[in-house]
């Protein structure tokens, strides 16, 4: 299915230049614009890989600022451009703070900025964790869904570590169609276990929800495994757990051992971004030293560049791109310009006279 990018509004085409009004968007009018839309949402993100494939796009490494007092955090930059008929330039900047969590406070907290095309001006800043998760569960919906194609759609879900981004996943896989027999979690924390089976259960799901204390029993009776956690370095080890040939979402990229990959199919979104910062893929490079272990791209798979046998786990390992954020951020302002709702900050750019 090929898929298409919405048209633009404004501000980008303002002819002659003008600078830009400058909008602040809320978490709650970013869920607003979100909230209930996965299948468009996951043809968004897939239209913007497709873009990101022929090249329509610059996603430069992202960046990472780490502290020495503070190992476990981190802040990421990841700047970005779509062409197309999106034609936005951004960055959004994610905090990680995984010791929040233990204060009740979300790990992760973000801005978007989106900049005009034509002047380079911002404008706009946007709540970004939401749009952030979002793209993330937008693309592991998709993969799901590319990667079981030459293989018995998976009825058995089975998640290691259940987190927001986990809950996000859910809610895209359920909402583009997807529904499960059996739904198995697995935390090392048993707040969080129970935390994401009460969300199971209020989401109307109809699969048996099982509570596994080691990931080894939740792999082997699950033929999609999507990993949410938080782990720097990775923890499962054994190609058995793997003989029935399931499809692995790596979405927290570090949890696979290199030989775990070296016995399965290999899809990530982007090699360059992947094979960086010790993920699984990175490893596995490492200890190779080359990257014949990389089938290829989403991408090639969606375009039929690249088959997934159904003899072999597939892993997906996505690094996530800030094309994806500007698609899904541009998406939410868009649809703010068109029913009036911005809140636009008057004199935001004041200095506007070169000689005053
Ligand atoms: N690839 C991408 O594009 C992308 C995008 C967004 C987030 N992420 C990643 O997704 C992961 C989850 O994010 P979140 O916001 O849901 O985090 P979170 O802190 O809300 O949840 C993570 C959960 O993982 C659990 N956990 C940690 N180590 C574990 C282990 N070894 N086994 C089982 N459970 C374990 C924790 O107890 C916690 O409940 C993070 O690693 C984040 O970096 C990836």
């Amino acid at each position: 299915m090929t898929t298409t990018l919405p048209a633009a509004t404004t501000p980008q085409q303002a002819d002659p230049l003008t600078v830009p009004p400058f909008a602040v968007v809320s978490g709650a009018q970013v869920q607003g614009a979100l909230q209930g839309r996965e299948p468009e949402i996951v043809e968004l993100v897939e239209a913007t890989y497709r873009l990101h494939g022929v090249g329509d796009s610059v996603n430069p490494p992202s960046y990472f600022l780490r502290f020495p007092d503070r190992p476990s955090s981190r802040i990421i930059a990841l700047p970005a451009s779509i062409g197309g008929q999106l034609r936005v330039d951004g960055l959004k900047w994610i905090s990680s703070f995984p010791e929040n969590v233990a204060a009740g406070v979300p790990r992760a907290s973000a801005v978007l900025i989106l900049n005009d095309h034509d002047t380079g001006y911002p404008f706009a800043c946007l709540e970004a964790s939401i749009i952030s998760a979002t793209r993330t569960a937008a693309s592991a919906a998709l993969a799901a869904d590319w990667l079981s194609r030459d293989r018995p759609r998976p009825t058995r879900v089975g998640f290691v570590g259940t987190g927001l981004i986990a809950r996000y996943i859910h809610t895209f896989l359920a909402g583009t169609g997807w529904s499960f027999d059996q739904i198995g979690v697995h935390d090392l924390s048993a707040d969080s276990a129970a935390g994401f089976s009460g969300y199971l259960q209020q989401s109307g799901t109809t699969g048996q929800v099982t509570v596994h204390d080691s990931a080894e029993t939740l792999i082997r009776s699950s033929d999609l495994v999507v990993f949410a956690t938080v782990a720097a370095e990775p923890h499962v080890s054994d190609v058995s757990w793997f003989d029935h040939h399931p499809v692995v979402l790596h979405v927290s990229l570090r949890d696979l051992a290199p030989e775990i990959l070296l016995a399965s199919t290999n899809v990530v979104d982007d090699v360059e971004h992947c094979l960086k910062a010790n993920t699984s893929p990175h490893l596995v490079e490492q200890l190779t030293g080359n990257r014949d272990f990389l089938a290829g791209t989403l991408d090639d798979v969606m375009a039929g560049r690249v088959m997934v046998p159904a003899e072999k786990p597939v892993i997906f390992s996505p690094f996530g791109l800030g094309v994806l954020d500007l698609a899904v951020g541009k998406y939410v302002y868009d649809k703010l310009a068109s029913s009036g709702d911005l809140d636009i900050i008057d004199d935001f750019f004041h200095e506007l006279r070169r000689h005053g």
